[in-house]
């Protein structure tokens, strides 16, 4: 049985009066975890304030352990601040910085040498979907950026279309459910059918409350990745309440 994540990134926003919007989110949840990805400034306060209340994670980390790296972050240090979890490969990264589906897969192994699980980013872009190449290019991002090892402990696939990430466009819940299942088939090809089962496998973008619903109800949807809406607790705690109830 996959345990259900509703994750929220805040990506480069929020200061510390932004922690005052986790006293409205939601406790008591019976069916999911909620993981909230701050900028790294707002880790350790955060899991200050939350407590066992959520998970925390970071943004991105660098594949080393220490060195010579200025203004990056090593998962170490993630964890060291008390985060469990980071987001790699986020298509922002990938346009802002040209990572690679290789840079992807060893900051991935970077944060298992951490303890920390690793929430693996991939979609396709507005172009390749209306090329129709969307399983060519999930297929080659899942193979390129999961290394070796990779387990349903600590790995958990975020399928986020680029051309869905705040815009307020969203896949049909029918296309979510095919790239859905792909992913799950070719995990069960790259690395058996217990990871296929076992790894969640979170929808991301323009997650809302009024979507939200129906996004959960989809097949092979264990959870969301959400941006904007995860800001508000008013939004985000609707998304959470909605996939505890699915
Ligand atoms: P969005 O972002 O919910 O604002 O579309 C999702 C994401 O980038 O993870």
């Amino acid at each position: 049985m996959r345990r259900k994540l509703a994750a929220g990134n805040w990506k480069m926003n929020g200061l510390s009066a932004a922690l005052g919007e986790l006293d409205s989110l939601p406790t008591n949840l019976s069916n999911c975890e909620v993981l909230l990805c701050p900028a790294a400034t707002l880790i350790a306060p955060m899991v200050a304030k939350a407590g066992a209340a959520l998970k925390v994670g970071g943004q991105d980390c660098h594949a080393n352990a220490t060195g010579a790296h200025t203004g990056d972050i090593a998962a170490e240090m993630l964890a060291d601040a008390g985060a469990t979890h980071v987001i790699l490969g986020h298509s922002e990264r990938r346009a802002d910085h040209g990572e690679t589906d290789a840079e992807v897969a060893a900051k991935a192994l970077a944060a298992r040498r951490a303890g920390l699980i690793a929430v693996v980013c991939i979609g396709e872009t507005e172009a390749q979907y209306k090329a129709g190449d969307t399983l060519d290019v999930i297929r080659s991002q899942l193979q390129g950026s999961l290394p070796q090892g990779a387990s349903l402990a600590n790995t958990v696939i975020a399928y986020e279309p680029v051309w869905a990430i705040g815009t307020g466009l969203v896949p049909t819940t029918d296309e979510i459910a095919q790239v859905h299942g792909f992913i799950r088939d070719e995990l069960a090809a790259q690395f058996g059918q217990g990871m296929a089962n076992g790894t969640r496998i979170l929808y991301g973008g323009s997650v809302k409350p009024g979507n939200a619903g129906e996004i959960f109800a989809t097949a092979d949807v264990d959870g969301a990745l959400v941006g904007g809406a995860s800001l508000k607790a008013a939004d985000f705690g609707a998304i959470i309440t909605a996939l505890d109830a699915a």
